[in-house]
């Protein structure tokens, strides 16, 4: 075990056996660096406990394994997502609903459900369709881009604005605010992040209460919760978490995906020669490419799998392992479209299941569907390693990619 016993400071709680500290930055770690999922559970899969304390960043719990993760975070009444329990959450906007607990959660996932259900999802398709044609029309006569920039930073960023109903003048503005929230290990930048995004919206919402449009933005601003209007902060809370979740982590995964694809010809060939299989494919594909660590504070003093837990422990919950777990999955690292692999964890699990996870689905499917019709075949530009980066959304950093283009 590769514990830190030397390095470890004396902030670790006296409750925090030796045994079960490992030192491990989910921000900073080399490993997150390059192909941070296989490099990282094979860090901690192999040589830290399945659930283990780090002395990094003030001080947390991290679990690693599929299976006892999704056994926490169903059981919301020990293992709480209220920043009363998890004080490097306490930010200002809490982000909604993310941070609040049954009952009040499900009051505010019924605000946003009736623009990412299934149907009002389907129907973005023609749409997320025409915008995937316009952008790869766009950069495939060059043979080359700069993928994160040009396609990833565009694409689901353009669809969300749309939904949200806010200027594409604005996106660049928007996307470095979600930057640094995502990339940014302190307490303090996170806070300045979700204050800048809480500053933007509360102007955007004045102008809606003004003058009503059939968008997002505005469905906050008139919604109720059952018989009262909401806070001005909590329409921040939701409004904050919404922008982070739709201008960072699709972005996210479909670079992941693409990044494999572009260092996989012969899988990618058997997506161009059989569109039919795209979809199962992404699931598979979805499976390695995990990027968010949800949250979670101990609600009372608690033995859980021989650990004890204190009031007020924070615990982080990666994602992207629980894909490559090998406890779950025979061969991990290895991508087969034949796989049946029905089921992944990349959207979360319990109460707090990624809201998103159809518009997400939706416009990985379409992305891919109009690429491979169009670029038969590409790689990433020198076969250079792709950078990476980790944080509370791991992502690719630089994506440059070529390709032949036909005459
Ligand atoms: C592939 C892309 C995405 C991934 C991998 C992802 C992942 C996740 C995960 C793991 C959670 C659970 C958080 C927790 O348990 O604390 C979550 C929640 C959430 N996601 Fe996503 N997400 C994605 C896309 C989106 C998009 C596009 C949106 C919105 C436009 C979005 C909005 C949300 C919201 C609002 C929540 C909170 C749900 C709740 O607390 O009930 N996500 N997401």
């Amino acid at each position: 075990m590769a514990a830190v016993a030397s390095a470890i400071p004396p902030s670790i709680p006296a409750h925090v056996p030796k045994s079960l500290v490992f030192d491990f930055d989910h921000f900073t770690a080399p490993e997150t660096k390059s192909e941070p999922h296989r490099r990282v559970s094979q860090l901690l899969h192999k040589n830290a406990p399945d659930v283990f304390y780090t002395p990094r960043n003030g001080g947390y719990w991290i679990v690693t394994r599929a299976e006892v993760a999704v056994d926490m975070l169903r059981q919301v009444e020990s293992f709480s997502s209220s920043p009363q329990f998890n004080h490097f959450k306490a930010f200002n906007p809490p982000m909604l609903p993310v941070q609040a607990d049954p009952p009040e959660h499900t009051e505010y996932r019924r605000i946003l459900n009736p623009k990412f259900a299934p149907g009002p999802v389907g129907k973005l398709e023609v749409y997320v369709r025409q915008l995937a044609r316009t952008i790869i029309d766009d950069v495939y006569p060059r043979g080359r881009c700069d993928f994160i920039e040009e396609v990833a930073e565009r694409f689901p960023v353009t669809i969300f604005l749309k939904i949200a109903g806010a200027p594409l003048s604005d996106r660049a503005r928007l996307v470095s605010i979600a930057v640094k929230y995502t990339r940014s290990p302190t307490f303090e930048e996170r806070q300045e992040a979700i204050s800048d995004m809480a500053a933007y919206l509360r102007e955007k919402f004045r102008e809606r209460a003004n003058a009503p449009k059939d968008d997002l933005l505005t469905q906050i601003v008139q919604a109720r919760i059952p018989d009262r209007e909401l806070t001005e902060t909590e329409k921040e809370g939701l409004g904050v978490l919404l922008f982070f979740g739709g201008l960072d982590t699709v972005k996210s995964v479909l670079s992941f995906v693409v990044s494999y694809l572009a260092q996989h010809p012969e899988d990618y060939k058997q997506l161009v020669d059989n569109p039919a299989l795209i979809k199962s494919a992404m699931e598979e594909l979805m499976r390695v490419s995990g990027v968010s660590t949800p949250e979670r504070g101990v609600t009372h003093d608690l033995e859980y799998r021989g650990i004890s837990f204190k009031k007020g422990d924070r615990i982080v919950f990666l994602t992207q392992l629980w894909g490559v777990d090998d406890q779950q999955i025979p061969n991990p690292y290895q991508v087969d479209f034949s796989r049946e692999v029905s089921q992944h964890y990349s959207f979360g699990a319990g109460p707090h299941r990624c809201i998103g996870s159809h518009l997400a689905r939706l416009e990985v499917r379409v992305f891919l569907e109009e690429w491979t019709k169009t670029v038969k075949q590409f790689s990433v530009e020198n076969h250079v390693p792709v950078k990476t980066a980790g944080g509370v959304v791991w992502t690719p950093v630089v994506l440059p990619l070529t390709w032949p283009v036909a005459n």
